[in-house]
């Protein structure tokens, strides 16, 4: 079967610097991935690649079985692929469903001629709506999104992230900053956006990675070193060398 996301040696180089040294990724549809590894390793920057961010110096990138290297955010996004940043990314003057309502607006946008914009007005209230009440946001309505508590802008940058309807959805760091239990809410929030969905996250938290995600691949120093099951990730020699030994263990509370 064609995979949702398929990375063959891919590269990228700043300046004279290799950051991305021959990344191969294969993330099945319906898969929930995680990216994990130390900073600076280069996760954002895979997950630029991805987007269309940035260009890859060469290797290839295929959206189920299209290659899409090379093309601009818009287009890889047209095709069904959606990413939230590690920095908050909202309108902070907006109210939550305004914000919601242009990030499907904009999705639209693209599949809706001049002549059915009323029709695509009702349809984006509708979603927006739908997309609100996913993300349990329902009585923040009108609240300015910069009124929000950290967690709630968060979990709204997840709804904006799949409000398009986007098959494919990247994830960088979604519960950074949160507190135990704002992050295990986070957890449940996003096995629920992303159910019959693929999902990749980027994710320091390995409560949080172990949790959700199906398969775990490590990016050391711009290289995979391993990708597989959370269970053969956390006994892997290389990546315990990569951790220092420890830090797997502590956070995933193994013994
Ligand atoms: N546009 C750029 N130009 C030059 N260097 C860059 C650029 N973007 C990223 N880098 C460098 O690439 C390396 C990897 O950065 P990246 O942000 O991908 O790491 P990361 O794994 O996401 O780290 P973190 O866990 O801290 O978010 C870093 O050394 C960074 O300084
Ligand atoms: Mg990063």
């Amino acid at each position: 079967m064609t995979s949702a996301l398929e990375l063959r040696e891919v590269r990228k180089q700043f300046g004279r610097t290799e950051i991305i040294r021959g990344v191969n990724l294969d993330i099945a549809k319906g898969e929930r991935h995680a990216l994990i590894g130390p900073n600076g390793a280069g996760k954002s920057t895979t997950f630029n690649l991805i987007s269309g961010r940035i260009a890859p110096t060469s290797g290839s990138v295929k959206l189920n079985g299209f290659d899409i290297g090379g093309l601009p955010p818009y287009k890889i996004n047209r095709m069904g692929l959606s990413r939230s940043f590690q920095v908050t990314n909202i309108f902070h003057r907006l109210s939550v469903f305004e914000n919601l309502r242009c990030a499907v607006l904009w999705a639209l946008g693209y599949r809706y001629s001049f002549w059915h914009r009323l029709e695509q007005l009702r349809d984006a209230r509708e979603r927006a709506e739908a997309v609100l009440e996913l993300i349990g946001l329902q009585g923040r309505h009108d609240t300015p999104a910069g009124l929000l508590t950290y967690a709630e802008q968060r979990a709204l940058e997840i709804g904006i992230t799949i409000a398009g309807g986007a098959e494919v959805i990247l994830l960088d760091e979604p519960t950074a900053g949160m507190s135990r239990s704002e992050s295990d809410h986070a957890v449940e929030l996003i096995r629920r956006v992303t159910v019959g969905k693929t999902l990749v996250m980027v994710e320091h938290d390995m409560s949080v990675v172990f949790g959700l995600a199906d398969r775990i691949s490590v990016l050391v120093y711009g290289e995979v070193i391993a990708t597989d099951t959370p269970q053969a990730i956390r006994n892997n020699r290389r990546v315990k060398e990569a951790y220092l030994g420890t830090t797997l263990d502590e956070a995933t509370g193994a013994h």
